[in-house]
């Protein structure tokens, strides 16, 4: 596949709070210097301390939403906005309810549009029209998926509708009451929609995403790994904890 053509900037942290703290650190300086930044937004476990550290900084330092405007990368097809499990419901529940984004600013793929070509064709051009991501939120999934693009993705792909991987079934059964109650599927901003972002941080913690980050840095850059295909971004920042550093060389 293609060489890599760029090394990440690695930013070790000694535990998943200081990850969580340097990552809401990235945004708030951003916001600082541009009120009105367009954000790529990640759901999942791993970012909810980097979230609740923006609404502490926005109770206790004021830092100003007003005019960020924000895209997430995924959703669950099938799920409502309302549905407790939605990426919506989670973004709402742990970092829009509790600062002052404008509602109308802020952007999740629709789970339940029964056009998903043309609700990803038309994603991507609200993200072109408010001047593309400036800084984009990433995790790893275990299989080294970033948002919902697993392995095999193409580099080239755009946000579209995807099936999910077992592992990533498996993953994120612990959300749900049973297994039965996730989505097979999702709609996804694609790599390529990922890699046009100016900039790209990567959260990671744990020792459970070790194997994942070693891939994502060391490993060739090829689909088989979609987080690898991120060394051919020339601004990405991977912030780990000790214990998903553990396997780098
Ligand atoms: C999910 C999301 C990804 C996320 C990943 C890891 O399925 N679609 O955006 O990065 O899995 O999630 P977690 O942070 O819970 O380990």
């Amino acid at each position: 596949m293609t060489k890599p053509a760029h090394s990440p900037t690695l930013v070790v942290c000694r535990d998943d709070q200081h990850a969580s703290e340097t990552v809401a650190k990235m945004f708030a300086d951003l916001i600082r210097t541009q009120a009105d930044a367009v954000l790529g937004l990640a759901t999942g476990g791993t970012p909810v301390p980097a979230y609740r550290e923006l609404v502490r900084m926005h109770r206790e330092e004021a830092l100003d939403f007003s005019d960020v405007v924000s895209f997430n990368l995924d959703e669950y097809v099938g799920l409502a906005p309302d549905h407790p499990q939605s990426f919506r419901y989670f973004m709402q529940e742990h970092l829009f309810d509790h600062i002052n984004i404008a509602p109308a600013n802020t952007h999740v793929p629709d789970g339940l549009s029964n056009d998903s070509d043309e609700h990803g064709r038309g994603y991507e051009k609200k993200i072109a029209e408010a001047g593309g991501i400036e800084l984009q939120l990433l995790g790893i999934g275990h299989n080294g998926h970033i948002a919902f693009n697993e392995p095999g993705s193409p580099v080239d792909s755009r946000t579209r509708v995807v099936d999910l991987a077992e592992d990533t079934v498996q993953a994120n059964a612990r959300f749900f009451e049973s297994i039965e109650q996730v989505p097979r599927q999702g709609i996804t901003m694609g790599i390529g929609t990922i890699l046009e972002s100016r900039r790209i941080v990567l959260l990671a913690t744990g020792s459970g995403k070790a194997e994942a980050v070693q891939r994502a840095i060391e490993g060739p850059s090829e689909p088989s790994h979609p987080a690898s295909l991120l060394q051919q971004h020339p601004s990405v920042t991977f912030v780990i904890d000790d214990a998903a550093a553990s396997h780098l060389a």
